[in-house]
């Protein structure tokens, strides 16, 4: 299959962005990147160090800055960190380059995958489960409604390889 736009795949934390996208990119013989390691990578730094010493704010525009440079790289998967299209910018190169599709999870479901694997994700590192699943149930619904607006919605409950066939069905 040839894609004439990057396929970006969105969602919370823990939806399998990365998971799937590394399997997308295999599957379609293209090249795959996620934005929190061209971030990684570009600063030398986690992304937790880098949100402890230079905040949030310094954080996203690193996000923003990353996918200017590979907008013009021939067609891959793009996994997309779970804040980066919040950001109307973002929001905007995403619809321009991309295809976008996404990974809709359900809360209990992310909580039993975010419990066990919170570690260099700053939002939620310091978390115990109580408060955990206070911060997906008050978050989850006010980023859904900016992540539904993406091109292609697919249901990403189960294993990753049935997601996987899922959108290989609908792209
Ligand atoms: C974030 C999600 C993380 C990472 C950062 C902030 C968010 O990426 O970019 O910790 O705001 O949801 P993953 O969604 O890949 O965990």
């Amino acid at each position: 299959m040839r894609l004439e736009k990057h396929l970006c795949l969105l969602g919370f934390m823990g939806s399998g962005k990365s998971t799937l996208g590394k399997m997308l990119a295999q599957r379609l013989g293209v090249s795959w990147v996620d934005t929190d390691q061209l971030v990684e990578a570009k600063q030398g730094e986690s992304i937790s160090d880098i949100v402890r010493l230079q905040g949030w704010d310094a954080f996203r525009a690193m996000e923003r800055e990353v996918v200017l440079e590979i907008e013009s790289h021939v067609p891959m998967v793009i996994s997309c960190g779970g804040g980066f299209p919040l950001d109307q910018q973002n929001w905007q190169w995403i619809t321009k380059h991309c295809t976008s599709i996404f990974l809709k999870v359900d809360q209990e479901v992310l909580l039993d995958r975010l419990a066990v694997n919170a570690s260099n994700r700053p939002l939620i590192q310091e978390k115990n489960y109580f408060e955990l699943t206070q911060f997906i149930n008050e978050q989850l619904p006010k980023r859904a409604l900016v992540y539904s607006k993406a091109d292609l919605t697919i249901v990403a409950n189960g294993a990753p390889e049935r997601t996987l066939e899922c959108i290989m069905q609908l792209i």
